[in-house]
């Protein structure tokens, strides 16, 4: 059997395609390398004395587990010297991250939430990492200004899964690919060459304790779905919540659902759970790449001009009827 590899994949994509430039190629595979890393750490456990809590908060107050500081250390000194990059941004760290003058300056800006998921990494359920990619704008400083770009400008963004097995997930502008770890020769196996969410679906995903913030549009639409054959929708829905965004988004890219963690009451400071920077705009650059649509409820998120480099923001995505149903809902309301 002719196994393709990632980097093989990349190089097709540069040389028969001409669809990413040699040094976007090389990032992704830095980052494909680190990754490896941060799996290996991640099986390793308990093992490794990764487990437990780091004793500091992140920039969002968040308490930090030990493996949120390790993975965080791995994507910086991987992705620091290979001279791809002008700065990084991460989840855990206030400020961007600068390159070290001792290393050349590339073109491009690296965002990173090192360890999604961070509430299952005690008890082994899946977690992941997501990445996304952008251009630093011409002559400018590689500053927190420089990251402020609405999704659209993304070159580049994928996530990998810490489960079963350890996935690669990613998308260049045309389409999405999933690459498997082979742990014997620690090579990346293409193994899903065109991932589609289906348009249509039965399966959603929301944290229903937080029921009573929801917006009256949210309501309404989890009502119908409650509802189910009996209500106005006429057919069953069924309900799952991983909590790891990165494991819940792979579902809808398996098999269709629609992912929601939408604007709520509970603290009017923030306007959603997720970040738009390094988990809502590369997860729906992903799922728009594979036929579904990612919406706050009012616009486009890859549309949204964003203020703050660690700014929430409402999420609906998942398969395109449903997401589009939710944003008509909150027209209505
Ligand atoms: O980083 C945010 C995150 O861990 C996501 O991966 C996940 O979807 C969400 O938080 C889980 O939130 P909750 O704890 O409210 O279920």
């Amino acid at each position: 059997m002719r196994r393709v590899t990632l980097t093989q994949y990349l190089i097709e994509q540069q040389r028969e395609h001409q669809r990413i430039p040699v040094n976007l190629r090389l990032q992704i595979e830095v980052v494909a390398r680190a990754v490896k890393a941060i799996s290996v750490n991640v099986g390793k456990g308990a093992i490794a004395g990764v487990l437990g809590e780091a004793g500091t908060d992140n920039v969002q107050g968040e308490a930090q587990k030990q493996l949120d500081v390790v993975a965080n250390e791995i994507l910086l000194l991987s992705n620091e010297w290979g001279g791809h990059l002008a700065a990084m941004a991460s989840e855990e760290m206030p400020l961007p991250y600068a390159i070290p003058n001792r290393y050349p300056k590339g073109e491009y800006l690296l965002l990173f939430d090192p360890l999604d998921g961070s509430s299952n990494i005690d008890v082994n359920i899946s977690v992941g990492t997501i990445f996304s990619v952008l251009r630093c704008p011409e002559g400018a400083e590689a500053d927190e200004r420089a990251f402020l770009q609405p999704g659209t400008q993304q070159v580049a963004a994928g996530y990998a899964l810490y489960g079963p097995q350890t996935l690669l997930v990613l998308t260049v502008g045309d389409g999405v690919v999933g690459f498997t770890l082979d742990r014997e020769f620690g090579t990346w196996v293409l193994t899903n060459p065109d991932m589609r969410i289906p348009e249509d679906t039965r399966e959603y995903a929301i944290n229903a304790s937080n029921a009573r913030f929801w917006d009256p549009a949210i309501r309404r639409y989890i009502g119908e779905l409650v509802a189910g054959k009996e209500g106005p929708r006429g057919k069953d829905f069924n309900m799952r919540w991983v909590a790891s965004m990165v494991a819940d988004v792979h579902r809808l890219l398996t098999r269709g659902g629609i992912f929601m963690y939408p604007r709520d009451k509970r603290d009017p400071s923030k306007p959603g759970r997720l970040r738009l920077m390094y988990e809502a705009n590369p997860m729906s650059m992903i799922v728009e790449q594979a036929g579904g649509a990612a919406s706050t409820g009012y616009q486009r998120i890859l549309d949204v001009q964003p203020e703050q480099l660690h700014q929430r923001i409402p999420v609906v995505l998942g398969s395109r009827n449903e997401v589009e149903r939710v944003a008509q809902y909150y027209a209505e309301a």
